[in-house]
């Protein structure tokens, strides 16, 4: 059974579902995209709901959204979610993109409309419901610090605290100049948060950190074995929310750190489970595959499946 797609794959039906019951109709874009855990919880929720079609995973090369599109449209596909490096592409080659993506400058969610082709982007909703389910907390009226505020996800969760009415955003990024845009951008879209930017070595930092009700980290450090913390344990007081959107490993050295000091802390999991219910919810309005992709997400991550 083939675990990974390329563009070549889209040129047929016959071959496509070669020796498959249903049809691939859904998919996930990457490149990589070997490692998506997308299919995982997709799939599941179309077997439940009884849907007939299969979620793939696609690796399209750097510019070849739009001939990957076209494809699909062509061979009928209900639509697609989008990961890295394509978020910024598939903006450009939508027809149609909700102002939430549009704000962002980057799509995660595709639906193939029989006049259009819409992007959407639930990266940034489904941080703020990840942040309800898992601390009983709504972002509005939190000071949050997001450690590496100048990434694709740091720049999304920062878009949706400004957007959900945070009191305060304290924006971290070893590279200081990719701030600036995004100050710029929040401040357009009329935020009337407190925001700070500042680099890890700005003698502020631990202070600014001490502040907030809310850490995140959003970079990629805690990715690879033998990564330290992104943060020092002078950022952290008990008691505090400390989220990080890796969840691979699900204890990253910041959210030791984070128990060790006795703040609330969570993974980057929940995040993954709501962008992916409500990318679900685009294509199919109205159903709720939250229980069977959450079952299916924490089944698979424990190795279990
Ligand atoms: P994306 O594709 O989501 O934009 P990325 O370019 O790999 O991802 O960057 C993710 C974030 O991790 C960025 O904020 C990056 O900081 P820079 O903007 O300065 O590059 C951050 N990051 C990566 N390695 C880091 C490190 N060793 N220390 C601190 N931040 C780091």
């Amino acid at each position: 059974m083939k675990q990974v797609y390329t563009t070549r794959d889209l040129a047929a039906r016959a071959e496509l579902d070669a020796g498959f019951g249903k049809p691939a109709r859904l998919a996930v874009l990457g490149w990589p995209v070997a490692h998506s855990a997308s299919p995982r919880m997709h799939q599941p929720a179309l077997d439940a709901l009884g849907i007939d079609a299969r979620y793939i995973r696609l690796e399209v090369e750097p510019g070849g959204v739009p001939e990957a599109f076209a494809r699909m449209r062509a061979l009928g596909f209900i639509g697609c979610n989008v990961t890295v490096p394509h978020k910024f592409d598939a903006l450009a080659a939508c027809d149609e993109a909700h102002p939430g993506a549009r704000a962002l400058g980057a799509v995660n969610t595709v639906r193939f409309d029989a006049d259009a082709t819409r992007g959407f982007n639930t990266d940034g909703p489904g941080f703020a419901r990840a942040i309800e389910d898992d601390f009983g907390v709504a972002l509005a009226g939190l000071r949050v610090a997001i450690a590496g505020a100048g990434g694709g996800a740091g720049q999304a969760i920062a878009s949706q605290c400004a957007l959900s009415g945070v009191r305060g955003l304290v924006l971290v990024n070893r590279s200081l100049e990719k701030l600036g845009p995004l100050v710029a951008k929040l401040r357009q879209a009329g935020s009337e948060a407190e925001i700070r930017a500042l680099s890890f070595d700005d003698p502020s930092l631990a202070a600014q950190c001490l502040d907030c009700d809310l850490i995140v980290n959003t970079s990629s450090v805690g990715l690879k074995d033998g990564d330290p913390s992104v943060l020092s344990e002078e950022c952290l007081r008990p008691g505090q929310m400390v989220y990080d959107t890796i969840y691979q490993p699900p204890v990253t050295p910041m959210l030791a750190q984070a128990a060790a000091c006795g703040c609330r802390t969570s993974n980057g999991l929940s995040m993954l489970l709501h962008q992916g219910v409500l990318a679900f919810q685009q294509w199919f309005p109205g159903a709720d595959p939250l229980e069977t992709m959450r079952a299916a997400l924490v089944h698979s991550s424990t190795g279990a499946g």
